[in-house]
């Protein structure tokens, strides 16, 4: 609905009564951002040189996106556009306003990895949506195949299940840095439920290049396949349909540029929902039939009704984050205006850089070469001097698992960046 359409819906009442100020600076406007996004941006190949003016932490250099991604300033102004709304105007009937956005805001998703609309939920975090399909499939007596590239804090949730209801870890150790289906294959048999994947290490940027293989190993012996894809997508071409992937999950603070932590999306294949991942916490409507709640009550109905969602929402539990839905959004319109092969082609000369010159600095890589990720990774002798170097420089990147240095340049970054990270770390 418009914004001109709904203002007149809401037939009867006064525009002071409404606070249409806030209204028609809240949603409707927010959902025609996209078409007062400046020329850089629109048509053809963005100005990559304008495009870091939209991130303001572009004042220094900031190559720490697979962390947390800066928002734009259109993603910062939409949510400052809702907390102005709660600040001022909460209580104005919004809801129509509301609905629209928030299903744009999942069509958009589902537009980005090759989705049905019907198969994306919001979701609160990626390892929350993991936990939630592990909690909604039937295990038993089955193994799930792992690999140590899969995000840490996520195969937690696989130890519980292992100590409680004795699902069995199969856990393929990488021995260079990557892996393939032929490297799965040996670990997969007929009680397989699960292959679980990150399409985009955390670890090192590293791109799993034949998920299609994975997938069509895990259906053959009766699996789905599970990708993590917090750390590609927005930043690379994700095609769920295309890889073969089944569920997938993501918040939105990586590189879907959004604003705010604990939001995020959750793909499940839709003949998979209700049948191998079921809701684990079933929310919906719940009526009373009996007195006093309704005076005569139906004798043909039961005394208490379930009403349980249907469709993707099986997997939302009570409200979705407001903030986190409008910072997406907004988002995801910057993002298809800039594309995503668009982003990877400005992205890729510049971990191509690190990647040659790096080991020239004494920095060996532990990302595979020619890795098609904004992700890429040093094993450091003295990583404490080397981070002490960068920060003194204004110069942002992670320092993991004890001397992995990662480095995520993104939209923003240019070769200038990468020359000076180099000139500092030389
Ligand atoms: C690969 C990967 N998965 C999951 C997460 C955690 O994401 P969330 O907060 O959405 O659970 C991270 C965060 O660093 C990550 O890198």
């Amino acid at each position: 609905m418009k914004r001109l359409s709904f203002l007149k819906s809401i037939a009867g009442v006064g525009a002071s009564t409404l606070g249409l100020s806030a209204l028609s600076s809240f949603m409707p406007d927010n959902s025609k951002q996209a078409d007062t996004f400046p020329s850089h941006l629109t048509g053809g190949v963005p100005d990559f040189n304008k495009v870091r003016k939209d991130f303001p932490r572009a004042k220094e250099i900031y190559m720490d996106n697979a962390s947390t991604h800066p928002t734009s300033i259109y993603t910062a102004a939409a949510v400052h556009r809702i907390t102005e709304w709660t600040k001022n105007d909460v209580g104005v009937p919004w809801w129509p306003a509301w609905a629209e956005s928030k299903q744009e805001c999942k069509n958009r998703f589902a537009e980005l990895i090759n989705a049905d609309h019907e198969e994306i939920a919001f979701a609160r975090s990626t390892v929350t949506s993991e936990n939630d399909m592990l909690n909604g499939m039937d295990l038993t007596g089955g193994n799930v195949v792992l690999t140590d590239l899969h995000y840490t804090e996520s195969i937690h949730g696989y130890k519980i299940r292992e100590l409680r209801d004795g699902l069995k870890l199969k856990f393929f150790k990488t021995k260079d840095w990557q892996y393939t289906a032929k490297d799965l294959e040996p670990l997969v048999d007929k009680k397989t439920k699960l292959i679980a994947i990150t399409l985009v290490s955390n670890v090192n940027g590293f791109l799993v290049k034949d998920v299609k293989a994975i997938s069509d190993l895990a259906h053959a012996n009766g699996a789905i396949l599970y990708a993590d894809i917090i750390q590609g997508v927005g930043a690379v071409p994700v095609d769920v349909k295309a890889m073969g992937i089944d569920v997938a999950a993501c918040s939105t603070f990586k590189w879907l540029q959004g604003g705010g932590k604990g939001f995020g999306f959750f793909y499940v294949r839709k003949d998979l929902q209700d049948t191998v991942v079921r809701p684990s916490h079933l929310d919906g409507g719940v009526e009373f039939n009996y007195a006093p709640w309704v005076d005569k009550p139906d004798p043909s109905r039961d005394e208490i009704i379930f009403s349980p969602q249907k469709g993707p929402s099986m997997y939302e539990v009570s409200y979705p984050n407001y903030e986190g839905v409008i910072g997406a959004l907004e988002s995801l319109k910057y993002i298809k205006e800039l594309g995503v092969t668009n982003i990877r082609n400005h992205v890729r000369p510049l971990t191509d850089r690190l990647a040659k010159e790096m080991p020239r600095l004494g920095y060996p890589s532990i990302t595979p070469e020619g890795n098609e990720s904004p992700i890429i990774s040093f094993a450091f002798k003295n990583p404490a001097e080397a981070m002490r170097k960068l920060e003194s420089a204004k110069i942002h990147v992670a320092m993991r698992f004890g001397n992995k240095m990662r480095i995520s340049p993104s939209v923003f970054n240019n070769l200038a960046d990468i020359d000076r990270l180099l000139e500092v770390l030389s």
